[in-house]
């Protein structure tokens, strides 16, 4: 694609999103690779809702721990293969879905489906590319019919999402939907009623927002992510001034 194609491309995704000015706050004019230099967060021991016992804590361990997870009844519900989660092992920001859906479960890959290809619009809309974010869900396998996790499904599987966090220690987190945002918040609360305000996740700012498969079914909210993604963004760059050396 050329450089007209991917402006013309990037404009209508904010047409999409329902942003029809530009702004003039100079953060969000200014692009680039000095908006991506963001700061690593204290290990996961100092992650609230992190893992307790002593456990490795890499990505590649926490793979290896999960195996070929028998742990829930998903294993026999026709699953083809476990969808741990894919990116930047020291991404700045992460955003964690709820489920793989049919293509995920084909690929391996979260967010790869339709609602994936509109969570990608989302990262490069607020500047960044899908390899310099994680990317997890809650749950690492398909549920059937791509019914809602359960609750003992969501159990078993949560800590290692936690643990995922713990390695990667993002300065935020993106929590898409009521499941990713009720399983990190440990609340029963919706999304509609989390969204529109930051919270701590240990040594990370965590945002909910609505889950972009919610969004293809409901584009009059898509302002209302856009909002939830500028925050995000904001948050980033705020850390990432922080830990500039004036002296540098
Ligand atoms: N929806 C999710 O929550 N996660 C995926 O990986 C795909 C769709």
């Amino acid at each position: 694609m050329n450089p007209r194609e991917q402006l013309a491309e990037h404009l209508s995704f904010l047409t999409e999103l329902g942003i029809d000015g530009v702004s003039r706050d100079a953060r969000w004019r200014r692009a680039g690779a000095d908006d991506r230099v963001v700061p690593r967060l204290p290990g996961p021991s100092e992650v609230e809702g992190g893992p307790t016992e002593t456990t490795a804590h890499t990505l590649p361990a926490i793979r290896t721990d999960l195996g070929d997870c028998t742990r829930c009844k998903l294993h026999r519900l026709g699953r083809r293969q476990i969808v741990f989660g894919v990116g930047n092992p020291d991404a700045a920001l992460m955003f964690v879905g709820e489920a793989p859906g049919r293509d995920e479960d084909v690929q391996g890959i979260p967010f790869v489906g339709r609602a994936g290809q509109l969570l990608t619009k989302m990262i490069e809309a607020i500047g960044l590319r899908r390899e310099d974010v994680y990317i997890a869900n809650v749950i690492k396998c398909r549920p059937p019919e791509n019914r809602n996790p359960e609750p003992d499904e969501v159990a078993s599987c949560e800590p290692f999402l936690f643990r995922q966090v713990g390695a990667i220690a993002p300065t935020v987190i993106v929590a898409l939907g009521t499941f990713a945002a009720q399983a990190l918040l440990k609340t029963q609360d919706p999304i509609s009623r989390l969204r529109g305000r930051v919270y701590k996740y240990g040594g990370a700012q965590l945002i909910p927002t609505f889950h972009p498969a919610f969004l293809l079914r409901s584009p009059d909210r898509k302002r209302d992510a856009w909002q939830d993604l500028k925050q995000a963004k904001a948050l980033l760059d705020a850390a990432a001034a922080a830990t500039i050396d004036p002296q540098a």
